[in-house]
Formats: C-alpha cells, structure tokens, sequence
C-alpha cells in the first residue's frame, strides 16, 4: 500500500527522533506536559490496557508504561498506535520486561483500531485524535473499548499558540517552496554552480538569478525582523539552501538541495494538517455529542491554558464509557471514577 503524502511526511518526523510533535513551537517549553498525564495513568485501575491514538513516537506511551516518572504498574499494557511509521529512540532505554508490556500498531489508523481481548480501558491522546475522520473514530474507539474505560485527549484549537505559529510557519513555508521561492531560485544557482563545477560556459542569465538570490535574501531579512516567530524557521530554510549550494558548487551534485527541500515539503504538509484539523467550538461539540450519542459521558470540555501565561493551548476532553446508563444522567464531577 502507498501512503499518503502526510503519512510519509509523519513518518520522516519520527524517524528523525522526535519524542513529540511541537519541537517547532518556540513560545512554550515544548517537553513540558500539557496536562497532568502522570496523574491520569497513575490513577487507572491496576493493570488497565491503555491506547496511546496517533502517539507519534510514545511521549504518552512512555508515560503510561512508568517510564519518566509515572508509578510503574507490571501488568499495565500499552499500545501505541499511529498511522505513520515510528523511530522512538526512548525505547532502548527501558529494559527488556517493561518493553514487553508495550505494542507499536504502526500504518495503523486510528479508525481502524483492533479490538483486543477484554477491550482497552483507556484511551490517551495529544494532538493526534483529531487528525483521524471524527465519526470514524468515535465509533472504532467505542468499538474496542471496555465498559467503564476512560479516555482523556488534548486537541488542536485554531487559536492556541500551537496553531497560531502553525499557520505562521505555513505562510513562510508557501512562499519559500514557490515558484521564484528561496528553493526554487536556489535550484538554478545550484545548476550554475554545477556547470561552473563541470568548466562549462555560463550564459548571461546567470548574473540576473544571482541578483535575485541576493534579493530574496534581503527579503528574508525583513520578514525575519517583522516577524521574529519566524526567525528559526527561515534560519534553518537558509542554512539547508546555503549548504546545498555549497555542496554543489563543490561536487557538482545537484540532487542534495532537493533533498533538502524535500525536508521543508514534509513540514509544510504537516503544518497543513495541524491547521485543517484544528477543533472550533462547534466541532468540539459536535465531537462530544457522536461521543454520548455511543453510549460515552463525557465530563469536560474546555480550553486548556498555560497556568504561567494564560497562553491557550488547545481543548482538553475527557469522558468515560457507560453505554447502559442514561445518557441524561452524565457524568457531573468525574468523582465515579
Ligand atoms: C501532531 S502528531 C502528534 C503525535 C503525538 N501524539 C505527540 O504528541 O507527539 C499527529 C500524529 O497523528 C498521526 N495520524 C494522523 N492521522 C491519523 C489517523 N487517522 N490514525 C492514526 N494516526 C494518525 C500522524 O501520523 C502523527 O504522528
């Protein structure tokens, strides 16, 4: 099967050895928990089944398997599930009997969640649910979930800062992968480096793509001053054109600037993803009504915000599935649990 375009670009983010998917957002500490998560686990019942959905490469797997911190409970299982390919490097630093306790349904949708004997009796998830079709979702989800499992996500909003350096980047990404972008103008200063490299002749439109090197480069300048956000995104948008060049004017070799290239495609297709899939009201409530309507009471729905800043940084839902009770008598105050 081929994968998409986004899956394959999901997938070389992981690869690369990210722990989670916000090393991007330069406003908040992007190792610190959004919530309380070590809490959450430590509070399941002993021995519960936890589905980490969309995990990327395990920041909240690893977390639910008592790795950095959590209470390690020996019979807890966790599955970390993702429709890309992953590379978790953590892995190789927790021994041989807790990675037992760990399955990676890698390629796997979230839609297409297997069930597993007993069901899961949790489900996790931070800015990953929402990537999948919700109604999809919510009904593979309920599929495979034990009666009385809880589940808690974090979701992407249009207005967090997430979301907001999100379509920033995704602004500045459109315009240097354009036509007469910094990567395509690159591209025929590498051919001329290269022929130059060869002792081939250069014919006159050679000064005329130098000037507009020189031009988009003060253009950058500007944006960087204008939108200082941006900054590590055009420094790092610079610094792989720069190399190429180099590397051609060198070698001759043309194809490593597409390579790189290649790189800012893939955050740009991820960008695109982060921006679309972002939950407004209305789709938040719409989400939690498919959730009641399958039987799930769900307890919360509000935005999270850094405690320091006040700074949003998406929804926070949690819920818990009874699909006998009354769906009028929800849950109030979470204290069943
Ligand atoms: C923003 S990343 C979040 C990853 C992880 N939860 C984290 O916080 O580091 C979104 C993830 O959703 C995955 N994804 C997208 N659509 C999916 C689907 N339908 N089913 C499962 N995973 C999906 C992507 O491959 C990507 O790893």
């Amino acid at each position: 099967m081929n994968a998409s375009p986004s899956v394959e670009a999901w997938s070389a983010y992981w690869r690369s050895g990210a722990l989670h998917s916000l090393d991007t957002s330069a406003q908040i500490d992007a190792g610190a928990l959004l919530v309380d998560w070590i809490g959450w686990f430590d509070a399941l019942p002993e021995g519960a089944c936890v589905a980490d959905l969309a995990c990327g490469n395990g920041l909240l797997a690893g977390l639910a398997l008592g790795f950095n911190g959590t209470r390690h409970d020996p019979l807890r299982r966790v599955f970390g599930i993702d429709i890309a390919e992953l590379a978790p490097r953590w892995i190789g630093q927790i021994d041989p009997a807790r990675r037992q306790q760990l399955t990676w349904l890698q390629r796997t949708p979230i839609e297409r969640i297997p069930e597993i004997k007993g069901g899961f009796d949790a489900f996790c998830s931070q800015f990953g649910f929402e990537y999948a079709e919700p109604d999809a979702a919510v009904d593979a989800i309920t599929r495979v979930a034990a009666r009385g499992a809880w589940l808690q996500f974090v979701v992407h909003h249009p207005d967090s800062i997430f979301a907001r350096q999100g379509a920033a980047e995704l602004s500045a990404l459109r315009m240097l992968l354009a036509p007469a972008g910094l990567f395509d103008t690159a591209g025929r200063i590498a051919a001329n480096l290269a022929a130059r490299f060869r002792g081939m002749p250069l014919d006159g439109s050679a000064e005329r793509v130098r000037r507009d090197y020189n031009r988009l480069q003060l253009e950058l300048d500007r944006l960087g001053r204008e939108r200082p956000a941006l900054l590590a995104l055009l420094a790092e948008a610079r610094e792989a054109v720069h190399a190429a060049l180099v590397h051609a004017s060198q070698t001759g070799d043309v194809a490593w600037l597409s390579q790189q290239r290649t790189a800012f495609d893939f955050a740009l297709l991820r960008l695109e993803n982060l921006v679309r899939v972002a939950c407004s009201e209305a789709r938040i409530t719409a989400l939690l009504a498919r959730f009641e309507s399958k039987g799930w009471r769900m307890a919360i729905a509000d935005p999270l915000r850094q405690q320091a800043s006040g700074a949003l940084l998406g929804w926070r839902i949690e819920g818990c599935f009874h699909p006998d009770c009354d769906s009028t008598t929800a849950m109030k105050d979470g204290t069943d649990r």
